[in-house]
């Protein structure tokens, strides 16, 4: 008996190590809702702010305007330098367009300085515009839709100011520009 039962505890031992491991999968698997819905919320951002957009995308285009911020870049990845004319509109899925609202640095008399190049000095950046279009965008505004873009505006450190969901006011107007346009105001190509 003795001997029997010495030899019963390792499978014992193994049979508790197997149960446990079970009641551990399980607990992993009924807790994943839990945690998979903050992860979703946090990405639920489809536009998404282009961080180290100076560096990471194409600078476009430069104007500048007499109410501050006064000061517009606008900023485009690959997809967006890829339209040089109207005719190869509309922009291809992926296209990301950033215009950011800078300060302009002014001089003793108001006046906007402008590096040897003749660009405006830019201060503080107010905030950044950003469009983006995938497949099926701009569903969320309703009458209001400006084609495939959905559009988001943020704060230089990357917060929201403007969620996509909340982006019909930027939709409406951008619809103005029309589809010829495919929605964007200005065609930006590449600045030399
Ligand atoms: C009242 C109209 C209006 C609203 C509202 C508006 N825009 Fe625009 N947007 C314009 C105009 C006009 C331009 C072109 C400005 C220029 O180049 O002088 C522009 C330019 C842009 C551009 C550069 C590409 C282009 O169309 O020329 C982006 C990106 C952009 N807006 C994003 C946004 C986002 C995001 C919002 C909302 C947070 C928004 N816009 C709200 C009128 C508007």
């Amino acid at each position: 008996m003795r001997a029997m039962n010495k030899l019963k505890r390792p499978v014992d031992l193994t049979a508790r190590l197997a149960t446990l491991a079970f009641v551990l999968i399980l607990t992993i698997c009924a807790d994943a809702p839990v945690i998979a819905e903050p992860l979703q919320a946090a990405t639920a951002d489809r536009v998404g702010f282009p961080r180290d957009y100076r560096a990471s995308l194409k600078l476009l285009s430069v104007s500048v305007k007499d109410d501050e911020p006064s000061v517009m870049t606008a900023y485009g990845n690959e997809q967006a330098t890829s339209i040089t004319a109207s005719s190869q509109l509309p922009y291809p899925y992926g296209t990301v367009i950033a215009m950011e609202f800078a300060h302009g640095v002014r001089d003793g008399e108001k006046q906007i300085v402008h590096d040897a190049s003749g660009t405006a000095r830019k201060g503080d950046v107010a905030r950044i515009d950003v469009m983006r279009r995938e497949r099926g965008y701009g569903e969320v505004y309703g009458d209001n839709r400006a084609g495939e873009w959905e559009f988001a505006s943020y704060r230089p450190d990357g917060t929201t100011l403007v969620s996509p969901e909340k982006g019909g006011t930027c939709a409406a107007c951008h619809r103005k520009a029309g589809p010829e346009r495919d929605f964007v105001y200005r065609l930006r190509v590449p600045a030399k």
